[in-house]
């Protein structure tokens, strides 16, 4: 089974491309290119071991909007949770969404569940019987890469119908931060339900490796062994605690990236990339010569991530005046040699 690729793989481009690493404008990922600036840490945290009462699970829950009595776990990336949550039931009927990232499917399979992959058309129709063949359903809120979303009516409802028969619903909520409205966190503590979060993307941490699950607390105990102690740094416990307490800093960072987002929404659409649609922090366009594009941007140091089913391609946002610029100019150059062939 092979491993799904993902984004940011710059040393790979720059090998492909002949082009050195350091003259990439690197769009293929989601990741806030403002991140959240790490100060010096104290040397403590680097030498002691990290301490599980450092009041981080009440500071997820509070900026998640999660109740009291949900459990909070803190893993390495959510995507520590993703791996872990499939060795927790026994062989079952799990759906993901598709196109969808990737590793959710890749993980379920992998442990022997038998992966179900459903598209938008599908959970979005009157008929919903697709649910009565499920055990767990797993969801991307919003969707990565496409940037559909889905209103927290409609999931809780699924998480009903789910739980009904002791199913579980996963939502991926690693784009959310910035779009409170489209949270579950609000419902987490109730059995079956599992939201997870980020800081990779808003926070733009994505080295770091954090993130943090909210579930009912049978559940979050089963994966708080199933992970083990310290698999989350002490360093990076003490940043998601520092960045969670600086809601200035959140709160100037949705505004900004909303900004963003609609410059790039109108770029891309001003080169004739019309119907792109997306999150906080990429636009996702789908487009018949998506991989003849990603190939004239890459020759020109230009790098985004390229879909083929569908044909797609996912702008994540640049960061700097020059590098908006350098992608207005690539994509103008694009537009030549795309008409010209
Ligand atoms: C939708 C989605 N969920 C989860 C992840 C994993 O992110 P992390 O482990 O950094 O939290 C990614 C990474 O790209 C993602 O796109």
């Amino acid at each position: 089974m092979t491993a799904p690729e993902h984004g940011g793989r710059l040393n790979a481009a720059a090998k492909l491309w002949g082009i050195p690493r350091d003259r990439w404008l690197d769009l293929s990922t989601g990741i806030n290119p403002h991140g959240w600036q790490v100060p010096d840490l104290p040397t403590e945290v680097w030498r002691r071991l990290p301490d599980p009462d450092d009041s981080l699970e009440a500071l997820v829950r509070q900026w998640a909007g999660a109740p009291a009595d949900a459990a909070c776990v803190p893993v390495a990336g959510s995507q520590e949770a993703i791996m872990a949550l499939p060795r927790l039931r026994a062989l079952c009927h799990v759906g993901v969404p598709s196109p969808g990232y990737r590793e959710h499917g890749h993980s379920w399979s992998r442990a022997g569940h038998q992966v179900v992959r459903l598209g938008w058309t599908q959970v979005t129709s009157e008929d919903e019987s697709w649910l009565e063949d499920l055990d767990v359903l797993v969801w991307i809120n919003p969707n990565n890469p496409t940037g559909e979303t889905i209103e927290p009516e409609r999931l809780l409802h699924w998480h009903q119908r789910l739980q009904r028969r002791g199913g579980w619903l996963v939502i991926d909520e690693a784009f959310v931060d910035g779009c409170p409205e489209l949270s579950l966190a609000f419902a987490t503590g109730r059995d079956g339900l599992v939201v997870l979060r980020s800081f990779g993307k808003f926070f733009g941490l994505a080295g770091m490796r954090a993130g943090a699950v909210l579930a009912g607390p049978e559940l979050a105990e089963r994966l708080r062994n199933a992970i083990g102690p310290w698999t989350v740094s002490g360093p990076a416990r003490y940043v998601m605690g520092l960045a969670l307490k600086d809601e200035r800093w959140q709160a100037t960072t949705a505004e900004r990236l909303s900004a963003d987002i609609q410059r790039l929404e109108r770029l891309v659409s001003y080169h004739g990339l019309d119907a792109s649609r997306g999150a906080l922090l990429f636009r996702y366009v789908p487009h018949p010569r998506s991989a003849e594009l990603a190939e004239a941007l890459a020759a020109q140091g230009v790098l985004v991530r390229q879909f083929d089913q569908p044909p797609a391609l996912r702008f994540g946002l640049p960061g700097s005046e020059a590098e908006w610029e350098r992608l207005s100019q690539a994509l103008t150059a694009c537009g030549i040699s795309l008409t010209n062939s």
